[in-house]
């Protein structure tokens, strides 16, 4: 590792609050049109444990730092990145191909994400517990009980929210008191390391934050076995997650993988505002969300008036280029859209009805819809991450929960009915971690808990949540004579 200077073509990673780059490095290509972004460092094993051990060390003074001062930096961290939001925005749009509307919404959204989480932390109190309410126990008893650091964490964030989804690793572990490893997605690394930047402008000490970038198929399985690390923070695909679960060993671990939400439209919708909802739901960022709507389970009596209305809108779509305002947009690689290709193909090749799109530019795919697709096709399991949606036919709402639940994922569903009963009654069977009533899937307000079951990941995040998580109960305890 040596010092570098951050040019507009090679970015370096944050080590101990400088900027250090390698011999080798990886060079970043546009999906938007593969022009050459920048290059990132490939970090080496070698490298890794350096930062590492200068991880852990830099925790120590860090714990100690009162809250509030560390709430102060996260504060003007905030500040920070939301006066670079247009610059970042289309660094991000550029790095990821997402809409210019949308990058500029995801880095708004984490200045108030990092500004909330500085809040919270300073109300994160622990408790005072007496001993006398347990049987056997007198009064002469107490536990102090406070939240404590864990130590260093590591944060690994997906290629689809580099900046969100490492900010709303990284500033919970901040607020209490760990440092932070960063291993951003290596198509996202660029924005990350802006993200990083900015932390380090709003005086973060040098350690507390440091960077990793790096393909993951050399250094992840490296770096996610190190026994210094001692919490995981992990938001990318089941297959990866499952993996990290498997060869991790006995550290903490959040998981936030991949999802099959499903719309559930009832005969008593207001199926103007679910068409709505749900095209914008699957379609926004391409589909690459994974809390997009990603199957409509429909019932028979209404199927044919909601897919007139939902064809209705995806007409309104704009395709084509993020830089002209389009959302949907060329996926993050081909091979992402060739898996896309593959399970249109398999729906066609099994007799679903093609209601518009399989059309296909390089990596730009048009808004697939699909009516009668059934439970022998792919598309009905499967997560696509680009914009094909299918459209399940189901006799009532049994039917529909029965099919919701048999997924391997459960992150989110949505359920659209006028029937307060039925939604609750629907909400209440599925096997996920949110339902949202008369709305499209979706993670915000970021202080709301959002968790996955089952295939969908581990652990709840959410600001209040994720800072419990990466933190702990120390309990001291008083005895008096
Ligand atoms: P991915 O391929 O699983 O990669 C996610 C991150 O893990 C990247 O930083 C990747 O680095 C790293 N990684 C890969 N193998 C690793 C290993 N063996 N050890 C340590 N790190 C490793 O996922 P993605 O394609 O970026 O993101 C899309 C997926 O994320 C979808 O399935 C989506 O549903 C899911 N997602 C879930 C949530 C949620 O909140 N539940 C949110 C967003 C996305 P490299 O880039 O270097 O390979
Ligand atoms: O896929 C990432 C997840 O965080 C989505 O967030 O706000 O698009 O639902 P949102």
């Amino acid at each position: 590792m040596f010092n570098c200077i951050q040019n507009e073509n090679h970015y370096c990673n944050l080590f101990n609050g400088n900027w250090i780059s390698t011999e080798k490095t990886i060079t970043i290509f546009s999906p938007i049109d593969d022009k050459i972004i920048g290059t990132v460092p490939a970090m080496s094993k070698e490298d890794i444990d350096k930062v590492i051990a200068n991880s852990k060390t830099s925790q120590i003074l860090w714990g100690e730092t009162p809250i509030s001062e560390r709430a102060e930096i996260l504060h003007k961290a905030a500040s920070i990145l939301e006066g670079k939001a247009e610059e970042i925005s289309k660094i991000l749009m550029n790095e990821i191909g997402k809409d210019i509307n949308s990058s500029l919404s995801e880095v708004k959204r984490t200045a108030e994400f990092i500004r909330f989480t500085a809040d919270a932390g300073k109300h994160m109190d622990g408790e005072a517990i007496g001993a006398d309410n347990f049987p056997g126990f007198k009064k002469n008893k107490m536990s102090f009980a406070q939240r404590v650091p864990l130590g260093v964490v590591l944060a690994i964030s997906p290629f689809n929210y580099p900046i969100n989804l490492s900010a709303s690793k990284i500033a919970p572990a901040l607020i209490a008191g760990n440092s932070v490893i960063l291993k951003p997605p290596t198509q996202g690394s660029i924005s990350a390391l802006h993200l990083a930047r900015v932390f380090q402008e709003a005086g973060l000490p040098g350690g507390v934050l440091n960077t990793v970038t790096g393909k993951a198929s050399e250094i992840g399985d490296y770096i996610v076995t190190k026994e210094e690390i001692n919490f995981i923070n992990f938001t990318g695909s089941t297959e990866i997650g499952k993996h990290i679960a498997k060869i991790a060993g006995m550290v903490p671990l959040m998981l936030e993988l991949g999802g099959k939400d499903a719309a559930i439209v009832l005969k008593d919708a207001d199926l103007e505002d679910a068409a709505k909802e749900i095209i914008s739901g699957a379609f926004s960022y391409s589909g690459q969300r994974c809390t997009a709507i990603k199957r409509v389970l429909v019932t028979e009596d209404v199927a044919d008036e909601l897919v007139i209305k939902m064809l209705e809108k995806i007409k309104c779509l704009k395709v084509g280029s993020p830089e002209d305002g389009c959302e949907v947009t060329p996926l993050i690689n081909s091979e992402s859209a060739d898996f896309v290709e593959d399970l249109i193909k398999n729906a066609l090749d099994k007799g679903a009805t093609l209601l518009c799109g399989n059309k296909r530019e390089k990596n730009l795919i048009y808004p697939t819809l699909f009516d009668n697709v059934t439970t022998e096709m792919r598309l009905a399991w499967e997560e696509p991450f680009g914009p094909v949606l299918p459209i399940i036919r189901v006799k009532d709402m049994e039917e529909a929960i029965e099919i919701a639940n048999k997924s391997q994922y459960g992150l989110q569903s949505s359920v659209f009915t006028q029937n307060i009963n039925h939604a609750f009654y629907v909400a209440n069977k599925l096997e996920v971690g949110a339902v949202q009533i008369n709305n499209k899937s979706e993670r915000g307000p970021d202080h709301f808990p959002f968790s996955g079951v089952k295939a969908s990941g581990m652990g709840t995040q959410g600001i209040r949540y994720s800072i419990e998580a990466m933190s702990r109960l120390k309990s001291i305890v008083l005895t008096v004579d």
